[in-house]
């Protein structure tokens, strides 16, 4: 058997702006801008053989999604390395996505299909 997912020691962070409140934080926001980084997902590694039936759990905000998008190519990892079928997905995002079948919709926090979603 060869693994067709190969997931090493993967990692991604957001940066976000750290929002200042009313009008006055509203103007400051715009001439200087606080950011704060957001690891969404956190240095993991798994293999997955052909033929291997998987499922990926883990509660609201764990970074499921954001792993989903990088195997899928719509996220590239800050570090570690993602090959699926031998090959690094955000490289080859048009021949990924004539073997692969992903659904998203949009997570939202009042949401109550929450854990649903995303
Ligand atoms: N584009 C983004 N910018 C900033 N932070 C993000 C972004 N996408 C996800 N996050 C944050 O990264 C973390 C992981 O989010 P992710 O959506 O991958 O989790 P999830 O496991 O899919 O959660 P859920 O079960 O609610 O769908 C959360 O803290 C989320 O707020
Ligand atoms: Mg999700």
């Amino acid at each position: 058997m060869s693994a067709i997912i190969e997931i090493k020691n993967v990692t991604k962070e957001f940066k976000v702006l750290n929002r200042r409140e009313g009008l006055k934080g509203s103007l400051r926001d715009l001439f200087s801008r606080d950011y704060k980084t957001v690891r969404a997902v956190d240095n993991i590694s798994m293999t997955i053989e052909q033929g291997e039936i998987v499922g990926y759990l883990g509660p609201n905000g764990a970074g499921k999604s954001t792993t989903i998008k990088m195997m899928t190519g719509v996220l590239e990892p800050t570090s570690g390395e993602i090959l699926i079928g031998g090959g690094v997905p955000y490289q080859n995002r048009t021949k990924n996505a004539q073997e692969i079948g992903v659904v998203f919709s949009r997570t939202s926090i009042r949401s109550p299909m929450r854990t649903m979603r995303g």
